[in-house]
């Protein structure tokens, strides 16, 4: 069976975009009561960008704090928080900042129509009812998480996406403007996120003619971004994740993430910089990414943590590694059908600790 892929329906490009939402969410008011619910990135609630948000009426605007990567737990209480505001649904949740805010503001739009906590949906197609519309607008370029079909969570025992069609955002708006401010190190971490998508869907076994096209187009984005140009590199970053996005929603990432999602879960690293730390540790898998990697690594002056699992304990071990193992479509990509007799919790376990 060929998958038949869920797309972002629309899409506003360009620098200064932003200014369009007043715009679009108009045409979205339904009546005197109609209200639209955001939630944006905590990191603005003190910034220019405050100002343009434009919020009026009976809106709700809710500032989410991304310190840790989502939870279950706290998509839950602001799903709750939406419910005790109105008994209507929102017309529109739009959700702004980086990864993290993206999936906050596809899961609330996901559990305002579906019963129960986040944590029941986590995994391939549980959700039974369509989101209320939701639109995304990215503040980071890299996850792709502005045209993915999920919304990763850190449930009661596992990472794991809320995979869906209905995951899907309905409109992004990519304002390649409001990357401008990211602090490097995170710039750089969340960059090497599409790098990881790149890598992880070209060297898979699911990789076919749509997703190399995406995943070729984003990987030479991130040489320009990373490698060869100096500065004014938004836009080019910012296709780079949409490409890379596409590229893993038509195939699948691989080793780099499942080991990611581990360090997550158990450490509490965020995604990027998991990432980055899996990556250089993954040589005898992805040799030519892992070299590329590191060129980029040092032409942007950025490092990465020396020893992050020094004095792990046992159990802890264990669990990034029950984790990692709960992935199977990331390893069977990465290694094909037989996956299992090649790679053991030992194996797993090394790698882990070469990191
Ligand atoms: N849904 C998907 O397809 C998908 C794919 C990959 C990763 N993810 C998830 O995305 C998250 C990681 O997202 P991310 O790497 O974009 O980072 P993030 O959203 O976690 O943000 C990282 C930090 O950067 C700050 N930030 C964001 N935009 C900024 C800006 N313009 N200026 C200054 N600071 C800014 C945030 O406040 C935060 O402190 C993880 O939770 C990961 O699981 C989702
Ligand atoms: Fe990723």
């Amino acid at each position: 069976m060929f998958q038949n892929l869920k797309m972002v329906s629309r899409v506003i490009f360009g620098r200064g975009s932003f200014d369009q939402l007043d715009a679009l969410l108009a045409e979205k008011r339904r009546g005197s009561q109609s209200f639209m619910l955001f939630l944006v990135d905590d990191v603005f609630s003190n910034s220019q960008l405050r100002g343009r948000i434009p919020s009026k009426n009976h809106d709700l605007l809710l500032w989410v704090s991304v310190d840790d990567e989502p939870r279950t737990a706290y998509v839950d209480e602001l799903t709750a928080r939406v419910r005790a505001y109105s008994n209507r649904l929102p017309d529109v949740v739009v959700g702004i900042g980086g990864g993290s805010a993206m999936d906050i503001a596809k899961a609330v739009s996901l559990m305002l129509t579906n019963v129960g906590s986040s944590a029941d949906y986590q995994g391939w197609d549980l959700i039974a009812n369509p989101a209320v519309y939701h639109l995304g607008i990215p503040t980071l370029s890299g996850t792709g998480a502005e045209v993915s079909r999920t919304a990763i969570l850190i449930g009661p025992d596992k990472k794991l996406g809320i995979n869906s069609d209905h995951t899907v955002f309905d409109q992004i708006i990519l304002d390649p403007d409001l990357i401008s401010g990211a602090p490097a190190d995170q710039r750089f971490y969340t960059g090497m996120d599409c790098y990881a998508h790149c890598v992880e869907s070209l060297n898979g076994t699911y990789i076919n003619a749509f997703a190399k096209s995406c995943a070729e187009k984003a990987m030479a984005l991130c040489r320009e971004v990373f490698l060869v140009q100096d500065s004014d590199t938004d836009e080019q970053l910012m296709m780079a994740s949409f490409f890379g996005g596409m590229s893993i929603a038509y195939s699948q990432v691989g080793i780099c993430h499942a080991l990611s999602y581990g360090l997550s879960f158990v450490l509490g690293i965020h995604h990027g910089l998991g990432n980055c730390i899996a990556l250089n540790s993954l040589e005898d898998y992805y040799p030519e990414g892992v070299r590329e990697f590191r060129s980029m690594m040092e032409k942007q002056g950025i490092g990465l943590p020396k020893n992050p699992l020094t004095g792990i304990n046992d159990a802890k071990l264990e669990k990034m590694i029950d984790v990692a193992l709960v992935l199977e479509p990331l390893w069977e990509n990465a290694l094909g059908a037989d996956w299992k007799s090649v790679m053991t919790r030992q194996k797993i376990r090394e790698l882990y600790l070469r990191m």
